[in-house]
């Protein structure tokens, strides 16, 4: 169905505004959601013209293949006004520009903010909209704001404040685009739609459930961010903990925002808060040294541009969740991300508990030591999406030897393809009004209460950094933190480069 609203997007000059906001805005455009009645006002330090704008949009989605006239007729509903958030004159002219567009586009008040730019300046941005009358009496106003949210808890609670005083926080949509991502999203439905599953989603039948987020990229151009917020607040704050919070949650009451809300905090207000020498037995850090992979050559990350030589800043972090309720007492939720790891995967683990004895082939095991493999369910996040369990079947042949069997599926490249990007669904929910797959206030809030603590221990201590090879699944640590527990890595992609010689 055909939306209304204005779109004011500061920083809209920026990286993301080009690489991810107009493509989705253009895909939103193509299937209708965005028609006649919409307006996109960008934002930011630069001169820009109109035009010169227009030109920009296009080209953010010339990959999308648009006919010259769509490219043409798309990019004439955007506008450009050269902004400078702390200066109140230029949020008078933001007021005149958004009512006359109002008014050519019939947008019936309707109006998204978007705040796609550092975050020192979200706080002043928010009280300048309602300062200035800038939010309109007829319509909606909605903020959309992108991580960081704060840097740590006193300071989100401290962004939250200033935010809610203009906003309610219903109207206010913070991003976390996992939650936007296909599988992310599925990961409720392969809970509570097989029965299979949902029975044995407990501590009874649950020995213990891994979460990867690998990336084989390393900190790239963005140092400089990178050397504030290092894996812990960049991936764990956030990602991570939504997504144990998407495993670990009761069945909500019916399949909507305030119920989807409500257990997700009460899985992030039942993880365990460490002391420090609880963080320091259950979580574990690394940072890249030079490496090579497939015969490529990386350097390390105190080499890269913008981070200090003598960097203590972690990229990679590997760590044992606890959750302290009925479900799941006893169960490790173990994590790990990092960037420069051998591939870029997104996946979860749900490894079931051995059963009780078994019956075959039982004095051959204790001769080889063996045991029969665990059944473990796989979800692929991302690149390949889908979804596998491992079972064990019977060996072919005389006797009763057991035989690992893979049950997998896996979404078509083509599927994947054509399936909408995660900031195209997440802006038609914010322009739904739908705040789903968006992250609360209270889920930030216990989300940096669990890993400031985190934090604060590492801060008292020298890590003897460098210490895992780019290509690597990181450091030695981070494996030696399962094996204290009798558990390993369901997924150990850097075994197949070694068996090929092509890492070390
Ligand atoms: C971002 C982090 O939130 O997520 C980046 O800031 C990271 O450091 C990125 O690379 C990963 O997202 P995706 O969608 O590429 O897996």
């Amino acid at each position: 169905m055909e939306q209304a609203a204005l779109f004011t997007i500061f920083g809209g000059t920026g990286d993301l505004a080009q690489r991810k906001l107009y493509p989705s805005l253009f895909r939103l455009y193509k299937k209708g959601n965005l028609a006649e009645h919409f307006a996109v006002i960008g934002t930011a330090r630069r001169p820009w013209s109109d035009d010169h704008y227009r030109e920009i949009v296009r080209d953010t989605i010339k990959d999308l293949a648009p006919t010259d006239e769509e490219a043409q007729d798309f990019s004439n509903h955007f506008y450009y006004l050269s902004h400078n958030v702390n200066d109140t004159d230029h949020y008078d002219q933001l007021k005149v520009l958004a009512d006359e567009l109002d008014e050519k586009y019939g947008l019936q008040g309707n109006r998204i903010y978007y705040l796609a730019m550092a975050p020192q300046f979200f706080g002043t941005i928010v009280n300048h909209l309602k300062s200035q009358e800038i939010l309109t009496t007829t319509g909606y106003n909605r903020l959309v704001i992108e991580k960081p949210f704060g840097f740590d808890y006193d300071s989100a609670n401290e962004l939250n404040n200033q935010i809610r005083n203009v906003f309610p926080e219903q109207d206010i949509f913070r991003i976390d685009h996992y939650l936007g991502k296909e599988m992310i999203q599925n990961i409720s439905v392969i809970r509570f739609a097989n029965n299979i599953f949902e029975s044995l989603w407990n501590n009874r039948y649950i020995e213990n459930v891994q979460i990867t987020f690998s990336e084989a990229l390393g900190v790239e151009d963005r140092g400089g961010y990178y050397e504030h917020s290092g894996a812990l607040k960049d991936m764990v704050q956030n990602h991570i903990l939504q997504v144990v919070a998407l495993l670990a949650m009761e069945v909500p009451t019916s399949f909507s925002n305030k119920s989807i809300r409500e257990e997700k905090v009460k899985v992030l207000q039942a993880i365990r808060r460490y002391d420090s020498e609880e963080v320091l037995q259950n979580f574990v850090r690394g940072q890249y040294d030079t490496g090579t992979l497939d015969d490529k050559n990386f350097v390390a990350y105190h080499d890269e541009p913008n981070v200090a030589k003598d960097s203590l800043m972690e990229t990679f972090v590997a760590g044992k969740f606890l959750i302290d309720n009925f479900r799941w007492s006893g169960v490790p939720f173990y994590v790990r991300t990092g960037k420069r790891m051998t591939e870029k995967g997104t996946r979860i683990n749900i490894v079931f508990k051995q059963v009780p004895v078994n019956v075959f082939n039982f004095e051959q095991e204790e001769a080889d030591g063996e045991e029969l493999p665990q059944n473990i369910l796989t979800i692929y996040i991302q690149p390949t999406e889908g979804f596998s369990l491992t079972l064990n079947g019977k060996k072919i042949g005389q006797g009763f030897n057991t035989d690992p069997v893979k049950l997998d599926f896996r979404q078509s490249a083509e599927v994947t393809e054509n399936s909408p990007e995660a900031y195209e669904k997440l802006l038609l929910d914010a322009l739904n009004g739908d705040g789903t797959n968006f992250s609360h206030w209270d889920e930030v809030a216990n989300s940096w209460e669990i890993v400031d603590r985190i934090r604060n221990t590492w801060d008292q201590t020298t890590p003897g950094f460098p210490n895992y090879a780019a290509g690597t699944m990181g450091p030695q640590c981070a494996f030696d933190l399962l094996a204290k527990n009798g558990h390993e890595w369901a997924w150990q992609p850097d075994q197949w480069y070694r068996e090929r010689g092509k890492l070390d």
